[in-house]
């Protein structure tokens, strides 16, 4: 069981750095903080003061050649179960099922975060398939009421329509449902319309 206390996500001193032929960037330089679990936590802070860094790391989706260097990431699941992601294999099993199931990221620019040649729906479905043992038709119906929750009108149409189809509000509304699955493998094959999908994070 959970012990509320406890807050669900836990950085101490994290440090990721670019390590380039021109020198090191540290990007993120000793960075702690806690989630508390029903908190909201905002970071604010100038342009490549290392916001995005943070998040990467979190998620374990630095881009090369950066990695992280030091400190943790401890975040505490469901089941009471607390895990150190920075000592997990970025695109092993475990992190594969926190990133996308515990934690996901919006994107900014939320037209390149839904694949361009797959409808809504199909997305969603994977999403639900990867974390849950559901078939196909439950994962549909969890994938409607998902954009239902966000207030999409007419889910069930709409789950049937591609993301370009969509208004950029209700892009954006309909992108956490996905659950992220995998960001990189994600990231990796959306190439729509300018194809910076990679740099938009
Ligand atoms: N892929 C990368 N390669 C090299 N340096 C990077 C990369 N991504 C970010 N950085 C550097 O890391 C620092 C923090 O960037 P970032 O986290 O994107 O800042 P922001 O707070 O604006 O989100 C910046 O100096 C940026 O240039
Ligand atoms: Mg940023």
């Amino acid at each position: 069981m959970r012990n509320d206390t406890r807050p669900l996500l836990s950085v101490r001193n994290l440090r990721t750095s670019f390590f380039q032929d021109e020198g090191t960037t540290k990007a993120v330089d000793g960075a702690s903080f806690d989630v508390a679990p029903g908190k909201t936590l905002g970071i604010v802070g100038e342009s490549g003061c290392g916001k995005s860094v943070t998040a990467q790391s979190i998620l374990r989706i630095v881009d090369r050649p950066g990695r992280i260097v030091d400190g943790e990431i401890v975040l505490t699941r469901a089941d009471g179960s607390q895990t150190d992601l920075t000592k997990l294999e970025p695109n092993g099993r475990e992190m594969r099922s926190i990133r996308g199931g515990d934690i996901g990221l919006v994107f900014q620019e939320p037209m390149t975060s839904f694949s361009p040649v797959h409808t809504i729906g199909a997305q969603l479905i994977e999403a639900v398939l990867l974390h849950n043992a559901v078939s196909k038709k439950e994962a549909r119906r969890r994938g409607i009421e998902a954009l239902r929750s966000v207030g999409i009108p007419q889910p069930e149409r709409r789950i049937d329509e591609y993301s370009f189809e969509l208004s950029g509000g209700l892009r954006q509304r309909a992108k956490p449902r996905r659950g992220g699955g995998d960001g990189r493998r994600r990231g990796g094959h959306v190439s729509g319309p300018g194809g910076r999908a990679r740099q938009r994070r």
